[in-house]
């Protein structure tokens, strides 16, 4: 009877419902298998972008010139090693590789139909000194494991314009003290007296390029520099140096500018002599110069209103980012008992008004003037490099924070507020690529807002979305069609 009555129920509604709750789970289990990245790319992103990409920083990280820290300066053998080990990478992610007489590393591919203005990424793979193993190699990482990234979801065959990675050789200036030697060779704004400027053993760029079979002729600089026809455009992703995005809590960032910059060496001379003999009042003593210059340098960045509201002009100056370093001191003959001979000191001053930038120059320089007669020293102020501010291409950053935010997104099912936009204090080889093309860049947060110190650090997760970022923002141009 109970049988019977069993199977006189009606299970048709009940199929109905639970076949209508698998179809809808089905539909969300897609959704979100094609929200984060369809047909299993997802876990191969995550390879790529994120896991591989930080064994590769960890390597590069590595490969120093010193025993105990890193440092990697232009050409040097450390240098070449790292040029190896990116040559292979750019290898293994599709791209055809050329190192150009400028040491820097080209890696590229073609678009579907030929075209001749390429897409350049790029970012520079030497070092200051004791540095992090971020700074420069995260753009350079990133923009490989991107392509190669699109090289697994077959989209690299597709590409609407050519893509073109570099590995810039010098950004820091730290063997000839002058910027962006790889970059501004590339966008044309090398000048070629740079060729006869000397590193502290001696040699001349001449001649280290020499030793690595270029002979540095005039003639190089415009081998190695680009035509404005043949580039689309410029994108660098970068570690932030700062602590802006750790503080708002967000991974990623879009660059609006970067502060201009001057850099100056000033040598300070006065009367060597003995520390035990010469009574103070007689003394002309560079050292103690040197020392007043520099404080005066803190306060006049710290307080410009006060130093300059004698100028009529000052009113227009913006001030903001104004930053001042003294970074760099020598003393001649630097010893205990002896009263200095001479002393030599960097000067680096960075603002984003051009012109507040100038006003701090040269009042900073008329300060050395008085205080150095004042002293009874002499005192030579020598321009070693300057830079005007840059502001990044509109278009490019819309597109750079669309790829960023989508990236952030998939990644992340925090909610986060609108995409901070940033302004650069520190220089970027963007800044001499904008004298060829427009520019983009898009920051990556850091740890403690750290950089040009071995206490660098970015999250393996913010690596992966630096990369995921840029995958997205070449998808742009790609032909899906
Ligand atoms: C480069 O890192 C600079 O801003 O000095
Ligand atoms: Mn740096
Ligand atoms: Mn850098």
């Amino acid at each position: 009877m109970a049988f019977l009555h069993f199977h006189a129920i009606n299970f048709r509604p009940l199929i109905l419902a639970i076949s209508i709750l698998l179809a809808l789970i089905n539909i969300l289990e897609a959704l979100e298998v094609g929200g984060k990245e369809s047909g299993g790319n997802h876990e191969i992103f995550k390879e790529i972008l994120r896991d591989e990409a930080v064994l590769r920083l960890q390597q590069l990280g590595k490969v120093s010139d010193r025993e105990g820290y890193l440092e990697r300066t232009f050409l040097s053998p450390a240098s070449l090693r790292a040029a190896d080990l990116i040559i292979s990478w750019m290898h293994d992610a599709g791209l055809k590789t050329w190192i150009d007489k400028m040491g820097n590393i080209h890696g590229r591919t073609e678009s579907i139909t030929p075209s001749p203005m390429a897409l350049l990424i790029g970012s520079h793979m030497d070092t200051v000194v004791d540095a992090g193993m971020y700074d420069g190699t995260l753009g350079i990482i990133c923009a490989i494991s991107a392509v190669k990234a699109l090289k697994m979801s077959g989209k690299l065959e597709k590409l609407q314009r050519p893509i073109e990675v570099i590995a810039f050789s010098d950004e820091e200036g730290i063997r000839f003290q002058s910027t962006f030697l790889g970059s501004a060779a590339i966008a044309g704004i090398l000048p070629t007296s740079i060729l006869q400027v000397s590193d502290k053993s001696g040699f001349t760029l001449q001649d280290v390029l020499k030793e690595n079979s270029v002979e540095a002729t005039d003639e190089i600089l415009s081998q190695v520099r680009y035509n404005s026809e043949s580039v689309w455009g410029y994108i660098e992703v970068h570690i932030e140096q700062g602590p802006v995005l750790e503080t708002l809590n967000y991974p990623l960032g879009v660059v609006k500018g970067i502060a201009g910059q001057t850099r100056l060496k000033v040598t300070v001379s006065g009367t060597q002599g003995h520390a035990g003999t010469v009574p103070m009042l007689l003394r002309q003593d560079p050292m103690v110069a040197s020392a007043d210059l520099i404080v005066t340098l803190e306060s006049l960045c710290r307080n410009p209103d006060k130093y300059l509201k004698t100028d009529d002009l000052h009113n227009s100056f913006d001030f903001a980012g104004l930053v001042c370093t003294v970074g760099e001191l020598f003393c001649w003959p630097s010893a205990s008992n002896v009263i200095p001979g001479q002393v030599n000191f960097t000067v680096d001053i960075r603002a984003m008004d051009d012109k507040a930038k100038e006003a701090i120059v040269s009042e900073f320089s008329k300060q050395i003037s008085e205080k150095c007669d004042g002293r009874l020293v002499n005192c030579a102020v020598e321009q070693k490099h300057s830079a005007e501010a840059t502001h990044c291409d509109k278009e490019l950053r819309s597109q750079l924070k669309n790829a960023a935010d989508s990236s952030i997104r998939q990644l992340s099912s925090d909610v986060l507020g609108e995409m901070p936009v940033l302004m650069s204090g520190a220089g970027h080889d963007a800044m001499a690529m904008a004298k060829l093309t427009k520019i983009g860049m898009l920051f990556v947060r850091c740890r403690g807002g750290i950089s040009h110190s071995p206490d660098e650090f970015v999250m393996e997760d913010d690596v992966w979305a630096a990369g995921l970022a840029l995958v997205r923002f070449l998808e742009q141009h790609v032909d899906d069609q």
